[in-house]
């Protein structure tokens, strides 16, 4: 691994010479056990605690198969499907790998008694498998993270309509928390060459998304002048939803829950913000009970922000808690879409006010290459920045997970794999320096 290291290090390291690297016949990789799935029970959510399910283990190095890379993974980032898998709900993800194992002998390879889980990584390719003509050794790459097999017809308009679409990371093996990853070689993309190796991991997952969803034709196709509300917008998607709306002339009204993550929202430029906490928003008066009265307290607040505008999108995840509320502050014939449900997956919304107000419900999840790559090229282009707060060392990746699952951090929250230390591989100095405010927004607020 420290030959490798030093390949990349040098920065000008060739080809066939990485290609020719000796590789290691094991790696270190951040587990979750199949033995321990069960360790939680009877636990409440907020409870069960990442720093008892992640492990750093020492694992073996993966076949690589065709159309597939092996990439030394400098950095990556906490998801918060790391928090979902180390506190294994709503399913264990093993019950993803044994689905995924049973398709075919290749992908047999992943169903395995432990999972080595992220979805985020920036690194460098060290080996292409059978098929691959567009990577070779030393490229710099970050990945996306949607696998698919694309045997079947119905994915090839929009290829997260594969039937075999899965998260790479989260439903297949091999992720990015670790120091080698196996990847199919459509999810590879190019690094942004003014960032290091932390600052680049951190966006693929969230800011993917986040474009999907908002900019999109396939999520809500946002337009200039389009009053966005936007929930957590200084957390993970929220932060990259926050520069699109802003970047598209769009006008964000940012939903947070302190006064820190209101200045952060300003800071990159929106002007209109609501701290939920401060102003004690309480949509549920009971666990099963909503208070409509609460719905018209926010949608006046909003309009007394807009002047007296309603969202014309509603950039949904919180979903139980929010969703009756996001519903009903949408403006007539306005859209709200959704990518998750971090507070509950079971909805209760009064839809009277979706009908007769012809306002529409978008599903939206993850992003297609495409969309994943036009996401990429504005990070290239220092149109959109990575939102990194801090970054841990691979064996702190479990109180990395728990800062999520706590609310505990800002933006995105990064991992040093290989790295040795932050600030490694920005390989255009110049552009970085044009935008180093911008990029280091987020760092240790
Ligand atoms: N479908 C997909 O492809 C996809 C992709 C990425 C993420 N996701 C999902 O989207 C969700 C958010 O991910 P993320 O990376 O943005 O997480 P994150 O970094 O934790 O940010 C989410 C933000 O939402 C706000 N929030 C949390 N609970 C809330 C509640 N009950 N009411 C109102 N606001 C609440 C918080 O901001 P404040 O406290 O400041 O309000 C929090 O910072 C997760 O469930 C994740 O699994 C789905």
């Amino acid at each position: 691994m420290k030959e490798i290291l030093d390949a990349i290090n040098a920065g000008d390291t060739a080809p066939d010479a990485f290609g020719s690297l000796a590789l290691p016949t094991e790696y270190r990789a951040v587990t979750v056990h199949a033995d321990e799935t069960a360790m939680f029970e009877g636990v409440s959510t907020r409870e069960k605690d990442p720093r008892r399910s992640l492990h750093l283990d020492s694992v073996p190095v993966p076949p690589l198969g065709p159309g597939e890379a092996l990439v030394a993974v400098m950095a990556s980032a906490i998801n918060y499907n790391t928090v979902w898998t180390s506190i294994f709900e709503p399913v264990p993800t093993f019950a993803f790998l044994r689905k995924y194992g049973r398709l075919s002998s290749l992908t047999k390879r992943h169903d395995l008694p432990y999972h080595v889980i992220g979805s985020d990584l920036a690194g460098v390719v060290l080996r292409t498998g059978p098929g691959v003509n567009r990577w070779r050794p030393g490229d710099e790459v970050v990945a996306h993270c949607l696998s698919v097999e694309l045997e079947d017809a119905a994915g090839h308009d929009d290829t997260m309509l594969d039937p075999e679409q899965r998260i790479w990371g989260f439903e297949t093996n091999f992720g990015g928390l670790a120091e080698l990853a196996l990847v199919k070689t459509n999810q590879l993309m190019p690094k942004p060459a003014h960032l290091s190796w932390e600052e680049a991991a951190c966006p693929g997952l969230v800011n993917s998304t986040a474009y999907r969803q908002l900019v999109s034709k396939n999520g809500a196709a946002m337009k200039q002048g389009d009053i966005v509300l936007v929930w957590g917008a200084s957390g993970g998607l929220g932060s990259y939803a926050t520069q699109y709306a802003l970047n598209g002339g769009a006008i964000p009204v940012c939903v947070v829950s302190s006064p820190q993550k209101a200045d952060i929202c300003r800071a990159m430029g929106a002007e209109l913000v609501v701290d939920r906490t401060a102003e004690g928003y309480r949509f549920w008066s009971d666990p099963s009970t909503q208070n409509p009265k609460e719905w018209q307290r926010f949608g006046a607040r909003i309009r007394e922000l807009t002047g007296g505008e309603d969202p014309d999108i509603v950039f949904e995840h919180p979903g139980r808690e929010t969703f009756g509320a996001s519903v009903y502050v949408a403006r007539r014939g306005g859209t709200v879409v959704t990518c998750a449900s971090t507070s509950g997956y079971l909805h209760e919304y009064d839809n009277r006010y979706l009908w007769m107000n012809l306002k529409r419900i978008i599903g939206s999840h993850f992003a297609n290459y495409r969309e994943a790559w036009e996401a990429n090229r504005l990070v290239q282009k220092g149109r959109v920045h990575p939102t990194l707060s801090r970054t841990y060392a691979l064996a702190e990746a479990g109180q990395a997970a728990f800062d999520v699952h706590r609310n505990l951090h800002q933006g995105k929250v990064g991992v040093l794999c290989l790295a040795p230390e932050e600030g490694l591989g920005v390989r255009d100095s110049a552009l970085r320096e044009r935008y180093r405010s911008a990029i280091e927004r987020f760092r240790n607020v």
